[in-house]
């Protein structure tokens, strides 16, 4: 029996753009999806080089990389530059484009028209949008005019304050039921995907054997398919309120701040730049240059 091909190591291997289709796939396969937030170019290339399944721009850009107090504010046209920046980016991952507050809830027509930019001037291959009530109509509505959408239940940051602040959602009773209700809800009005953000891991678990479309956790616990968490959080970039949900794989602020702080130190001291940052010009060049200047 002959040897199979070697592979060399530095050879890049093509991976197919992520569709629909192999998401579903791989919650059929029990294969984890991996999804992250990103928000400009080159968070999407890491996105991108680290081979997760799905890109999330978030509204959460309105914190992390916008400085504002909260998802609310962030309009429309600057979620575009950031999503047309991560399409640039990023070749593999499925696009998913986050509809800002107040760009979706107040008709059909209004919903459709913001999605259709997300889908037309940014390239996203998809979007999402926050609850379950009047929003579950607005999915189904988009989902017609052909845009895969997917919704977000439990914890929705957009409308945080009628829900008593970023806290976790579901832990009664009751209000699981409603978290299950929205999520059946936007699942039949069409969603291709479903995000459970900060609810009890055993009433994500309860609700998963229902769900038939793959559902993306962050704090939802393990049972649910896959998993997002924020860029920033993530990498240690953003040092504002973390949930509890967020670990943290790396500090990059620090890192960041080290390497600033070096940068300002080496100016003040002369040490940079050294000869090796500098350009050279021909002697006689810059003798003739001297007496150019007089
Ligand atoms: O805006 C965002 O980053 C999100 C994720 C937390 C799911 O909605």
């Amino acid at each position: 029996m002959s040897a199979p091909p070697r592979i060399p190591e530095n050879a890049t291997i093509e991976r197919l753009p992520v569709t629909i289709p192999m998401l579903r796939e791989q919650r059929r396969l029990g294969e984890p999806i991996v999804m992250v937030t990103a928000y400009d170019y080159p968070s999407a290339q890491v996105a991108e080089a680290a081979g997760v399944d799905m890109v999330l721009v978030g509204d959460s850009a309105a914190m992390t990389v916008l400085g504002y107090p909260s998802t609310v504010p962030v309009s429309v046209d600057e979620l575009l530059v950031l999503a047309a920046a991560v399409r640039r980016g990023l070749h593999t991952p499925f696009l998913v484009g986050d509809l800002p507050f107040g760009s979706y809830e107040a008709s059909d027509e209004q919903a459709i028209l913001t999605a259709l930019r997300f889908v037309k001037e940014a390239g996203c291959d998809a979007v999402k949008l926050e609850g379950g009530g009047g929003s579950v109509d607005r999915a189904r509505a988009i989902v017609r005019a052909g845009i895969p959408v997917m919704g977000h239940v439990g914890l929705t940051p957009q409308t945080s304050t009628a829900l008593g602040g970023y806290r976790a959602q579901g832990r009664t009773a009751e209000r699981a039921a409603q978290v299950a209700q929205d999520a059946l809800a936007l699942q039949e009005a069409g969603c291709f995907s479903i995000v459970f953000e900060a609810i009890p891991a055993a009433v994500a678990a309860a609700i998963m054997p229902r769900m038939e479309i793959p559902v993306i956790g962050i704090g939802a616990g393990a049972s649910t398919d896959g998993q997002v968490l924020v860029f920033h959080d993530l990498l240690g970039i953003y040092d504002g309120l973390s949930p509890r949900f967020a670990k943290r794989y790396a500090d990059l602020k620090g890192q960041m701040v080290a390497g600033v702080r070096a940068y300002a130190d080496e100016v003040r001291s002369g040490a940079f730049p050294g000869s090796e940052h500098v350009y050279s010009i021909d002697p006689e060049e810059l003798a003739g240059f001297r007496e150019r200047l007089g």
